[in-house]
């Protein structure tokens, strides 16, 4: 980041003098307020609850520009990485910064793939839980469980045991949302086969048995592909956030991305992609594309507490670029498997319509967001509705672990500390408690 020109000023009407802030210019987007020494200064905080007008950390990994509805990850638009690499090019480009040439890639695909077994320990811990466990609960307990094995690449300080934490993660991931499924649906365990794509793999995992051959279909191996590219970084979103204050106090990475599958799970962020399957289920029973104007209305009614899932962006007030890419693999995935007719499809195809032309999305800026699809093609594909998140996890984690390194690689990095606008009773005495 460089200084700007500009300066930006702050004045009080009570007479106390005024103080100057930098201002500091990213190489796009908006420019920031260096507020650091606003307290040293003149004794007061910022306030601002959800971040709406707060950079929380400078960063080169990805860009969004809202307004636009433009995704680029270091750099590069969603759409070209969607189109012409990868998951394994895209988790090279963020991790490293640059895409990988076909050598480069071979090697980062050879050192992911060695690492996709877990500790044969892991299943007698996934035991412990109840066969009814949401997924998000076993991976929020398995990713966390994981630093107990890996002793050797826990210091976040030592920027070797990053790298491998950052590729034990990547590898394992898939490994462990697969164990989460066959788990919850009593079959054995499938381990991993490297000589598989990254996809591929995660198919043969969640799909396979030992009784019968396996064969992964290219067109769902694809699409799988893609889900894990488009989920793959979203800058400081809150599981983001999470990952990078959690990682301030010098946790160790497992630890750390755990903390993000933790916050992921919430219905407002990855958690969407369920909740939107399930409404669609819902509108469906209620008896489909004729209930869609009484649903909307109820969308619409604040008072319903209802909201359209799959809808709406912090910081997307337009398409959001991915939920276009996704709308193109569910048309694919659908033909592919014969459900070009799908009933749900129909119906999320209806509500967008609707929901595109209404005056309280259009004055809000309301737009499709990726999980308005993703759920339809995941169902499609065959994965259980409470797998949904524990796979935007998998894809995520690139994301997590390399805004976490890139965080302890700032010289400008800090353990993170909120300040508050303290609002509650001023100092006072305690009772006796016969007297209160
Ligand atoms: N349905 C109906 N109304 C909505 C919706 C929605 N999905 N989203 C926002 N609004 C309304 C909201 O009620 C508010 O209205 P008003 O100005 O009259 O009070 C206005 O639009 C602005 O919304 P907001 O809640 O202030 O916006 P936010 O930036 O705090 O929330 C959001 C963003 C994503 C949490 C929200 O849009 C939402 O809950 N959407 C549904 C859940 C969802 O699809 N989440 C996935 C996000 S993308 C994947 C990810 O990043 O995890």
């Amino acid at each position: 980041m460089k200084l700007a020109d500009t300066k930006a000023t702050l004045s009080f009407s009570n007479g106390s003098p005024s103080v100057e802030l930098p201002v500091y210019q990213g190489s796009v987007g908006p420019d920031v307020v260096d507020i650091r020494k606003l307290y040293a200064q003149t004794g007061m905080f910022t306030y601002d609850p959800g971040f709406l007008s707060t950079a929380a950390c400078q960063s080169a990994i990805t860009y969004i520009d809202g307004d636009k509805g433009e995704l680029l990850y270091r750099g590069y638009p969603i759409e070209q990485l969607a189109t012409n690499c990868d998951f394994m090019e895209t988790c090279h480009l963020l991790l490293y910064g640059n895409l990988p040439n076909a050598a480069g890639k071979a090697e980062f695909t050879r050192r992911v793939t060695q690492h996709t077994m877990v500790n044969e320990q892991m299943q007698f811990f996934l035991r412990g839980f109840r066969r009814d466990a949401h997924p998000m609960a076993i991976m929020t307990g398995l990713v966390g469980a994981l630093s107990a094995f890996y002793h050797d690449s826990t210091d976040i300080t030592n920027p070797e045991h990053r790298d491998i934490s950052a590729i034990r993660l990547i590898a394992k991931m898939p490994t462990l949302v697969a164990m989460a499924y066959k788990y919850t649906v009593g079959q054995p365990y499938m381990y991993p086969k490297n000589e598989l794509s990254y996809a591929g793999n995660f198919l043969h995992m969640m799909f396979a048995t030992p009784c019968e051959p396996y064969v992964v279909n290219p067109v769902i191996e694809r699409a799988m592909d893609r889900i894990f590219t488009l989920h793959a970084d979203h800058e400081q979103n809150a599981s983001t956030s999470t990952v990078r204050l959690c990682g301030s106090s010098g946790t160790n990475p497992f630890a750390a991305i755990a903390a993000g599958v933790a916050c992921l799970w919430g219905p407002a962020h990855g958690g969407a992609n369920e909740a939107c399957l399930n409404m669609l289920e819902d509108i469906q029973k209620m008896g489909g594309i004729s209930k869609v104007g009484e649903f909307m209305e109820k969308v619409k009614d604040k008072s319903s507490g209802v909201k359209l899932m799959g809808f709406g962006h912090r910081v997307y007030k337009n398409y959001d670029p991915r939920a276009k890419l996704m709308q193109e693999t569910c048309k694919e995935v659908l033909a592919e498997l014969g459900l070009e007719n799908d009933p749900l499809f129909k119906l999320a195809m209806a509500l967008e319509k609707i929901a595109l032309e209404d005056d309280y999305f259009v004055q809000r800026k309301l737009y499709p967001n990726v999980d308005f699809y993703s759920g339809i093609v995941q169902r499609a594909i065959g994965i259980p509705v409470p797998l949904f998140t524990a796979i935007f996890a998998l894809a995520r984690t690139v994301g997590w672990i390399a805004q976490l390194n890139e965080m302890i690689g700032d010289p400008e990095y800090k353990i993170g500390r909120p300040r508050q606008l303290f609002t509650g009773s001023v100092k006072r005495d305690v009772a006796p408690l016969a007297q209160r």
